[in-house]
């Protein structure tokens, strides 16, 4: 098959390119290496593919002979307040825009990469697809509205999206700006981390390997307009996430703390019930392998000269 994947440069659109590549799948690799965080990090993800610069807010894909497109591309970060929305009105509706329009022209599937925090603080746990969205930042707000205009190209002009809701993907390559990326940093090079609130929010961690196999699931056999959640299975606090990684790496954290951050959602929870009955995926991969194979990665890169 050949198959685009946007945010290629990305902690999960690398390495879902990556997968793709070694299935034997010929992949168009794209990103626009936006300076959200530091780019030699995306190039080092990028190391082993080819990504075309594309800056989706303006540019068409050319899907010619493409049989999907994984759209992963889009500002991400659920502590988006402030002048910064604009680049989540671009990189996220601006972007999706146009890629479920040429999707839509050319007859071509899109799995959509949209998140957890479309739920908010949630009217249930865990949280099924059909719970009333509610979101408490303004990106889970742009990325509520990804997954609105892809029912609308549906609707209007025959589009086939799946929308996946990932929730809180970790594991190597994390973004810097994630709090378990954080975490592991500050471990390897005895920095301190920062924890917003009283360390209680929780999170259904998902490992990023087992996310990547539900994305390709979703492409070959989800329903047109299939919405699923992609949750980890194992829900975990951020002080037993942090418990966790000290035994791990035999150290403790300097941990300071610091308020809240507005946008942040106190639990999240997946009801992954809807892809394990449809798509015959569930996570396999408990917190503490995930954690070690990230810990392990990240103390890699670190002691490396
Ligand atoms: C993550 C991603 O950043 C989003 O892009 C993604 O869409 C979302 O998951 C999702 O599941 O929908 P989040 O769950 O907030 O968002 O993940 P982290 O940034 O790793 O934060 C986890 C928790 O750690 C939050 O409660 C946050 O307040 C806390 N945190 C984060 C800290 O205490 N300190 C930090 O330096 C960073």
């Amino acid at each position: 098959m050949k198959y685009v994947v946007t945010g290629a440069a990305g902690f999960i659109g690398s390495q879902l390119a990556e997968k793709l590549i070694a299935d034997g799948h010929e992949v168009v690799s794209v990103d626009c290496f936006t300076d959200y965080y530091d780019q030699a990090l995306k190039e080092e993800n990028a190391a082993r593919l080819d990504v075309a610069r594309v800056d989706l807010a303006e540019e068409n894909l050319d899907l010619a002979g493409v049989d999907g497109v994984f759209h992963l591309a889009g500002q991400p970060g659920v502590r988006s307040f402030g002048d910064i929305f604009d680049d989540y009105v671009r990189r996220n509706l601006l972007a999706s825009r146009r890629v479920f329009e040429a999707a839509a022209a050319a007859g071509t599937r899109v799995v959509f990469a949209s998140s957890s925090s479309i739920y908010g603080d949630a009217e249930r746990y865990p949280t099924p697809e059909e719970t009333e969205p509610r979101p408490i930042s303004p990106y889970g707000i742009t990325k509520l509205g990804c997954e609105q205009l892809a029912h609308a190209y549906a609707q209007g002009f025959g589009l086939d999206a799946v929308v996946l809701r990932y929730f809180t993907f970790y594991g190597p390559r994390q973004r810097p700006d994630m709090a378990l990326a954080r975490v592991v940093d500050a471990l390897a090079r005895g920095s301190s981390f920062e924890l917003y609130g009283d360390g209680l929010q929780s999170r259904s961690f998902t490992y990023v390997a087992d996310g990547i196999e539900a994305t390709t699931a979703a492409m070959e056999r989800a329903p047109s307009g299939g919405v699923y959640n992609v949750g980890g299975g194992q829900e975990a606090t951020m002080r037993e996430t942090i418990g966790t990684l000290e035994r791990l790496s035999g150290r403790t954290l300097d941990l300071v703390e610091r308020p809240a951050a507005a946008g942040d959602v106190r639990r999240t929870a997946a009801d992954a019930r809807r892809i394990e009955r449809e798509l015959g995926w569930r996570a396999t991969t408990s917190l503490q392998d995930g954690l070690r194979a990230q810990w392990e990665w990240a103390s890699a890169r670190v002691a490396a000269p």
